[in-house]
């Protein structure tokens, strides 16, 4: 044994020692058996699969570290570790990352404290904060896991499923209990929603995740309920408690608003009904085919009303169970209260960043003399010695009543106004009174390329160059911009939620001249108020490099042209994705790789894009080829189906969607055959056959999900939907021929690197 295992394992038993009889025994058997897989699996006793799985649905991920090599800028090198892999091209105990499900959010100074020592202890240091609301940690040793979950347990924390198919974090809106515009309170709900499900037999048979969200009003909350699988907004009807009940929304590749199952079901009534809906999930929802594995395919393929049905039919068969309705009898276990006197209104201080701050950072409460202070982290990372001197500055303001925050923030409730300077200054003496919450300069990022194996481009990397610009002008920026939302994400998943940003973005990348350049697509008029009210619509790649250029262009054309008190989003289906996009033309030229490098190196990496790239001579800058024209006419044409969608011509934006995708897939086989004819049957055949097939098409991670897309589309080709169906098309349509470009990136670096061999 070397000394860092003595050392673990010393460590180890300490804590299981010291701390298995304050787990609750079920918590406890979990960690048990999942420390005892960890050394059936390093005596090769426990298949590879099965590992996977129950590491997941403990939270640890595997994580991106270059899949066992990474590049210097000048070679690559080998990371060593054992030959068994975690998943797709990753050893099994590389360093992976931690995920500790909050549920709604809920954070007391003493788990503060924990945070603190387990990030410094077993990560680096930084405890990031989720857009569900969870904590994450990077860099976590597998072997160190059943600590952590000691540690944890010990102090109400549990990570079972926090990963894997089962039902996630449940989170709420952080605003809840002190919102003023709220019918009530639903942590109590979100509490029992999270216990009663965790573990449960009839939810862990899921195909794929499954997230759950509440939230105490309609309007104005970031509890987020429209893209969430299973979401309940509160509601009193004749005098009684009860939730609006959603089904069936989720964001990913293509984002699918929830539907209203009930506009009433009782508090009584919100555990039965959940226990039904994941039954029918578990019992009908697809499990071989991942990509159409959400509930939200369940219910496109069913039809609403007949999983209506299901459901209802479903839940009048349920035995009764007695926890359905015994913490209504604990209602108010979970309720707050102020450790310190009602405040008697804010006082003006005259210092102009305080001010900013109060404008961009403070909430009102529903109870007087009291506000809700957002502690704004870049990034949503905050360090372990911020963490600890937080938790010392609650336990003097404001005691156990913190929350996690959608958008990467910390919220402390039940400030008295009277405390709202001198909590700024203690905030400030740690680094820690950042304005801007809720605003345009706090973006929002999700890992991307920095830890996630799913990234494509660095999201946080251009979130951090996009909030220094931002906070540059801080106050100086118009207020008509300043409560516009920016979300990044490094793939496709929205992770970070760009589809309900005002301007959001999702990495992908693009072929210019024979090198792979990091781009992002951009998504404009998604809405995060009213629970992520509407979703946004893709309007076109823009180079990494060129992103903030193209949001200050674009916001200045806002300012100047919108209608008096005209939102974003109005401003954006008035003006047009043609108009907008033609006013950004000249920022959406890439320069050749001679003239300018920097645009074939991500933000924040020192290193070009692709490393396979060097290879390429100097001729590459001026191969034009047929794929290029032909994935060229497939962006032209999915444009204008967008722009006919917009101007209300479903029918023929549907017709020109499929359009777009035969369009690629031929300029696809152009590669191989220039004569490859137009015949859009004939087109199929050859590229089920020469690119889904054979592989080639496969995306590394997503498989052949967005070939199926197309093959759909065939079905139909495009005509006879509906405008939901319509909406829907048009982003798998974008997904696919993105698809096509990236397949096309992979193929030109494989020629490029047989070519040098
Ligand atoms: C190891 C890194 C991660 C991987 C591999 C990963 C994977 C994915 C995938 C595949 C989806 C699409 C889900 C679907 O279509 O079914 C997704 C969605 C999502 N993920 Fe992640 N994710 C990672 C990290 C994160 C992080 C750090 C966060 C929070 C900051 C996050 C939050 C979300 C959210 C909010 C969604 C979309 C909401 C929804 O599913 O409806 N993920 N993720
Ligand atoms: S959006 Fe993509 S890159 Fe970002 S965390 Fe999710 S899966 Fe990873």
């Amino acid at each position: 044994m070397s000394k860092q295992e003595l050392y673990t394992s010393a460590a180890a038993k300490y804590w299981r020692d010291t701390l298995s009889d304050r787990l609750p025994s079920e918590w406890r058997k979990n960690v048990d058996e999942f420390e005892a897989d960890i050394t059936l699996k390093k005596m090769g006793k426990v298949d590879h699969k099965l590992f996977a799985e129950t590491r997941l649905r403990m939270g640890a991920y595997g994580q991106r570290y270059d899949n066992g090599h990474r590049y210097d800028g000048k070679t690559v090198r080998d990371i060593p570790f054992p030959e068994e892999f975690k998943g797709p091209e990753t050893y099994w105990d590389a360093p992976g990352m931690q995920r500790i499900k909050l549920p709604w959010g809920g954070l007391t100074p003493d788990q503060m404290d924990l945070f603190a020592d387990l990030a410094e202890e077993y990560s680096d240091g930084i405890c990031h904060i989720t857009t569900r609301q969870a904590i994450q940690l990077h860099y976590i040793h597998i072997e160190n896991c059943p600590s952590m979950y000691r540690r944890l347990g010990a102090l109400g924390i549990t990570t079972r499923e926090a990963c894997g198919n089962a039902v996630r974090n449940v989170s709420a809106d952080p605003m809840t209990g002190v919102s003023p515009t709220e019918a009530f309170d639903v942590t109590p709900y979100a509490q029992a929603i999270f216990e009663f499900l965790l573990g449960h037999p009839d939810a862990q048979d899921f195909g794929r995740k499954f997230k759950i969200a509440l939230s105490g009003d309609k309007e104005g909350s970031s509890g987020l309920v429209n893209i969430h699988d299973l979401g309940l907004i509160a509601r009193i009807k004749d005098g009684k408690r009860g939730f609006e009940f959603y089904v069936g929304g989720g964001l990913g590749a293509v984002p699918y608003a929830a539907k209203l199952f009930s506009d009433f079901v009782s508090e009584e009534e919100i555990l039965p009904l959940s226990q039904a809906v994941c039954r029918i999930y578990a019992r009908h929802g697809e499990k071989k085919k991942r990509h159409r594995a959400r509930i939200k395919f369940l219910i496109a393929d069913l039809g609403f009303e007949k999983f209506r049905d299901m459901v209802i039919e479903e839940r009048a068969k349920l035995p009764h169970d007695p926890r359905w309705t015994a913490y209504l009898k604990d209602l108010n276990k979970l309720d707050e209260k102020p450790s310190r006197p009602a405040g008697s209104g804010l006082k003006c201080t005259g210092d102009a960043a305080f001010d900013f701050w109060v404008k961009t950072n403070v909430k009102p409460q529903k109870q007087k003399g009291y506000v809700a202070v957002l502690v704004t982290l870049p990034l949503g990372d905050i360090t372990s010695n911020q963490m600890r001197n937080l938790a010392d500055i609650c336990r003097k303001y404001i005691n156990d009543t913190v929350r996690t925050v959608a958008e990467q923030n910390l919220l402390l409730r039940w400030v008295s106004e009277n405390d709202v300077a001198a909590l700024y200054a203690e905030l400030k003496a740690v680094g820690l009174h950042l304005p801007g919450a809720e605003s345009i300069l706090d973006v929002t990022a999700c890992p991307g390329t920095d830890t996630c194996k799913l990234g494509v481009s660095s999201s946080r990397g251009l979130a951090g160059e996009m909030r220094s610009r931002l906070y540059a002008k801080g106050a100086a920026i118009d207020p008509a911009i300043r409560d516009l939302r920016i979300k990044i994400s490094g793939c496709f998943n929205s992770c970070s939620h760009h589809h309900i940003a005002d301007i959001g973005f999702y990495g992908i990348s693009r072929n210019v001249g024979g090198y792979v350049v990091p781009h992002f697509q951009m998504v404009l008029g998604g809405q995060f108020q009213n629970n992520g009210g509407a979703y946004g619509i893709g309007v076109g790649g823009i180079a990494s490099k060129a992103v903030p250029a193209v949001v200050e262009r674009l916001t200045g054309l806002y300012l100047e042209s919108r209608n008096k008190d005209e939102n974003f989003r109005t401003w954006v289906e008035r003006t047009g994705k043609a108009t907008i996009m033609q006013s950004l033309q000249d920022l959406l030229e890439v320069p050749a790789y001679e003239k300018d490098k920097s645009f074939y190196v991500d933000w924040g990496d020192v290193r070009e894009y692709s490393v396979k790239d060097k290879g390429i001579g100097e001729c590459a800058g001026e191969i034009v080829t047929l794929t290029d024209f032909g994935l060229k006419a497939a962006d032209r044409e999915l444009f204008d189906a967008q722009l006919r969608f917009e101007g209300g011509d479903a029918t023929s934006a549907g017709s020109r969607a499929y359009r777009a995708m035969v369009l690629a897939a031929q300029g696809l086989l152009k590669g191989k055959d220039p004569d490859v004819p137009e015949n859009a049957d004939v087109v199929m055949e050859r590229f089920t056959k020469e690119f889904h097939d054979t592989g080639v098409f496969n995306d590394p991670y997503a498989g052949p999900k967005f070939a199926q897309y197309y093959f759909q589309a065939h079905g139909h080709r495009g005509q006879g939907l509906d405008k939901d169906k319509t909406s829907l098309l048009l982003h798998e349509a974008q997904l696919f021929v993105e698809a096509c470009h990236s397949c096309y990136a992979r193929m030109s670096l494989t020629e490029t690197k047989e070519a040098v061999a």
